[in-house]
């Protein structure tokens, strides 16, 4: 895989973009076998109502049963590791002036493949929250408290500690969203990967970088219809287009051919 497979147009935007802005999905976590929110609603799970495993209203009426359906998937999370396309954009930030990930996924694996600052729409799984004062729950008290199924709240006598994800009926984080709507507006490239944008309001970012003058770029290996309003769309999976876009930006921030340090 090489950049001579990019539109050259692409190569240049790359090669020129100051400040990029990424939007991700489930997509990008899919090769890494992590099971969408769908998909993870199997087995034992099937049964149960996706409002009724992640709603404020199901945690209330059976705690319990919403805390085993997380610890499961923390489980599977657990034995996954992040994949070339998680890697590709972590690379990638170094490139730019400023690279702003923003994602939908709640895995964690972006910051496990070591991208910084990262702004998770919807929160992250391995982190856990007070069900009452939505404060932080430290890691050290979970573990003292791991038997209890759910723990309870060090922050609030009838508070349980609950995964520190958005669920149906909640608010999405301001400060994040705020951040992620001014990295869309501030770019010159978007690159969005592995989201069917139906979610809002992650699906309005492209749209919101376009308007203010950006390019945009998909991956996806099904259009959608982000693929169909950017600039350019690359059909495939992320493993396959992201190492290519982080090695084509690479070598622009290394200089013409030739000026590289072992050739000086
Ligand atoms: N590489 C890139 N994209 C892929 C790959 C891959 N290997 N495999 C699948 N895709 C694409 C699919 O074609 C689809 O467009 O990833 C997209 C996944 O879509 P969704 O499952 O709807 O995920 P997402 O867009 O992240 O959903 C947003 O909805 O379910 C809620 O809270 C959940 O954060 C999630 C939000």
């Amino acid at each position: 895989m090489n950049s001579g497979e990019l539109p050259p147009d692409l190569v240049d935007c790359l090669r020129s973009a100051r400040h990029v802005a990424v939007l991700t999905g489930a997509g990008v976590s899919a090769e890494s076998g992590i099971p969408t929110f769908r998909d993870a609603q199997t087995g034992l799970w099937e049964k149960h109502d996706p409002m009724q495993l992640a709603s404020p209203e199901g945690f209330e009426a059976d705690p319990k049963l919403v805390w085993d359906w997380y610890q499961w998937r923390r489980k599977l999370l657990a034995e996954t590791s992040p994949n070339a396309g998680h890697e590709a954009l972590a690379e990638m930030a170094q490139h730019f002036d400023s690279f702003v990930l923003v994602t939908q996924n709640v895995d964690g694996l972006h910051e496990r493949a070591g991208s910084k600052g990262v702004l998770e729409l919807h929160g992250n799984i391995r982190r856990n929250i007070c069900s009452r004062t939505f404060k932080p729950i430290s890691e050290n008290w979970m573990a003292e408290h791991a038997e209890r199924r759910p723990p309870p709240s060090p922050h609030h006598p009838d508070g349980f500690a609950r995964p520190d994800v958005v669920w149906f009926g909640e608010a999405l984080d301001e400060a994040t969203l705020e951040a992620a709507f001014a990295a869309a507006a501030d770019c010159d490239l978007m690159l969005v990967a592995g989201t069917a944008g139906a979610v809002q309001p992650a699906a309005s970012l492209p749209s919101i970088a376009h308007r203010a003058g950006a390019r945009v770029l998909d991956v996806n290996p099904a259009a959608t219809d982000i693929s169909r309003s950017a600039d350019w769309y690359l059909a495939g999976p992320g493993t396959q287009w992201l190492p290519t876009l982080a090695r084509t930006a690479g070598d622009a921030s290394r200089g013409p051919a030739g000026t590289g340090g072992e050739d000086l």
